[in-house]
């Protein structure tokens, strides 16, 4: 067994590599710069995880990880173009650097190297991962295009915005923990807690992203705060804001939204605080994270296997960047 910072070097050891082609550079040279700033990489450590929880690691379970990396990293290039977004991981985004075309093909060439990773598991696999792989895929997609809508409706229910997270993020992160539990040959019930444990887990991890794009410390955060209010995302606190401010409260708000998008950032953070969402956020993600742990215990293997999974929960939901 190994704790989350040994898989997490194991991983980064296997995964830094060169994973493109050098010619034509102007297209492989944008995706070797975006893999090499790195990131967090804690999907491809989920599946590890999901693996480990229920035996050795299996060889294949490397490919599934860097499949599972490679699909969120070109996610991330696309979202930064859809989100306008300058800053991602500390360094400028791909579009920025090299431009909105060369970042979409970029994205690209990406996701097909996404597949021919997956194309190297075991056939006895193949089938069974590939669904699941490609549920949570175009579930993203689908989350993707609801964060769009929701910029330009007026107010989305708490109810929708959930469903977006959920969608968005969370599935690839459930998806990654039974993808590794299906290499290790879980039985159903197990992978059914272990996905409802990573969907929990990821609802609350999304929460936290959103606080952090309105209130995280720039130095850590590595993208642009204040990312989400310029682009007019509805995230739970803009939501909480006009379902619960006052009428008052409600027209300011509504007022900062007609501003250019540079000049809103400011009074709504203010605003935000004042309708006191920032403490709110913290209920809310805690409601996530004991829901996911309530899963957790209902894994059937020894508790001592769990321990990795708790190390993880903890980093994910204290993050700061
Ligand atoms: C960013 O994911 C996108 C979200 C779903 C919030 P991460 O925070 O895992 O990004 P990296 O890979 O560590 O940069
Ligand atoms: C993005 O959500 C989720 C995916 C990339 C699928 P965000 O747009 O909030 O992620 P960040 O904040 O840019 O990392
Ligand atoms: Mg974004
Ligand atoms: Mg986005
Ligand atoms: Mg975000």
């Amino acid at each position: 067994m190994h704790s989350f910072e040994e898989l997490s070097a194991l991983f980064t050891e296997k995964f830094s590599v060169r994973h493109f082609p050098q010619t034509p550079a102007t297209l492989y040279d944008p995706g070797e710069y975006f893999l090499s700033i790195g990131g967090k990489r804690i999907r491809p450590v989920m599946c590890l995880m999901g693996n480990e929880l229920f035996g050795d690691i299996h060889p294949d379970a490397f490919h599934i990880a860097a499949a599972i990396e490679l699909f969120h990293n070109f996610s991330l290039i696309h979202d930064d173009i859809m989100d306008k977004a300058p800053l991602r991981r500390g360094m400028e985004t791909v579009h920025k650097r090299f431009g909105e075309s060369t970042a979409i093909l970029t994205g690209d060439v990406m996701l097909v190297l996404t597949y021919e990773y997956l194309s190297r598991i075991d056939n006895i696999f193949l089938k069974k991962i590939m669904r699941h792989f490609n549920t949570a895929a175009r579930q993203v997609c689908e989350g993707q295009q609801l964060d769009m809508d929701f910029e330009n409706r007026d107010q989305p229910s708490h109810e929708e915005y959930l469903k977006m997270i959920e969608l968005k993020t969370s599935v690839l992160l459930a998806a990654s923990l039974q993808m590794g539990a299906i290499m290790g040959n879980a039985g159903k019930s197990n992978q059914f807690h272990l996905y409802e444990f990573g969907r929990n887990l990821g609802i609350a991890f999304q929460i936290q992203d959103d606080y952090l794009d309105a209130f995280g410390d720039p130095a850590k955060f590595g993208k642009q705060v204040g990312g989400d209010i310029a682009a007019n995302k509805k995230t739970f606190l803009a939501i909480r804001a006009l379902e619960t401010g006052t009428p008052a409260q409600v027209a300011e708000f509504r007022r900062l939204m007609e501003l250019p998008a540079q000049e809103r950032v400011p009074g709504t953070l203010s605003l935000f605080r004042e309708c006191g969402v920032d403490r709110w956020a913290y209920d809310l993600k805690e409601e996530y994270i004991s829901a996911a742990y309530a899963h957790l215990e209902d894994i059937a293997v020894q508790s001592f296997r769990k321990a990795p999974l708790k190390e993880l929960a903890r980093f994910l939901v204290q993050r700061d960047h």
